[in-house]
């Protein structure tokens, strides 16, 4: 009798857990249709309005997009380039990564957020006076992760 109940919560579980399952592919699939803050294809990056093209753009009086590609073992802009944005302003990275999972720190701010291939990760900072902040990966990402790193330059 007690082996009946237990067999029935095994199974409810098993159920609850298919249906967890499920109900975060149908997530997925939603967003593969929003090319902001969703989905957008690793391999016609190039090909993307913003991403084909990445850095700052502006889109209001104090209001910027930054876009970034994280690519092994590099931040495009931010390594070979620093990344530039006007002091006082709102800026919005769209990050995403032409390979592996990447991270992409701005470090002291609370940009902090991982660069997935097909996704684009959307976060807004404020911020203030000309300085200098460091970019950082923190996924492991290869051989050279530990010197994938960056600069962005408020000025
Ligand atoms: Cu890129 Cu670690």
């Amino acid at each position: 009798r007690y082996e009946k109940i237990w067999l029935a919560g095994a199974l409810l579980l098993i159920v609850g857990f298919i249906a967890t399952v499920s109900y975060g592919a149908v997530g997925a699939g939603i967003a593969m249709v929003d090319d902001e803050g969703g989905q957008v294809d690793p391999a016609s990056l190039e090909e993307h309005p913003k991403f084909g093209e990445p850095g700052t753009y502006q889109t209001g009086e104090n209001e910027y997009d930054v876009y970034v590609v994280a690519r092994q073992f590099l931040f495009e802009p931010g390594t070979s380039e620093p990344i530039r944005v006007p002091a006082h302003s709102t800026v919005t990275f769209h990050v995403t990564s032409a390979d592996v999972i990447h991270g992409y720190e701005v470090v002291g701010t609370n940009a902090n957020t991982m660069a997935i291939p097909g996704q684009v990760a959307t976060i807004t900072v404020e911020f203030g006076e000309p300085t200098e902040y460091g970019l950082l990966c923190n996924e492991y990402c290869g051989s050279a992760h530990h010197a994938m790193e960056g600069s962005l330059e408020v000025v």
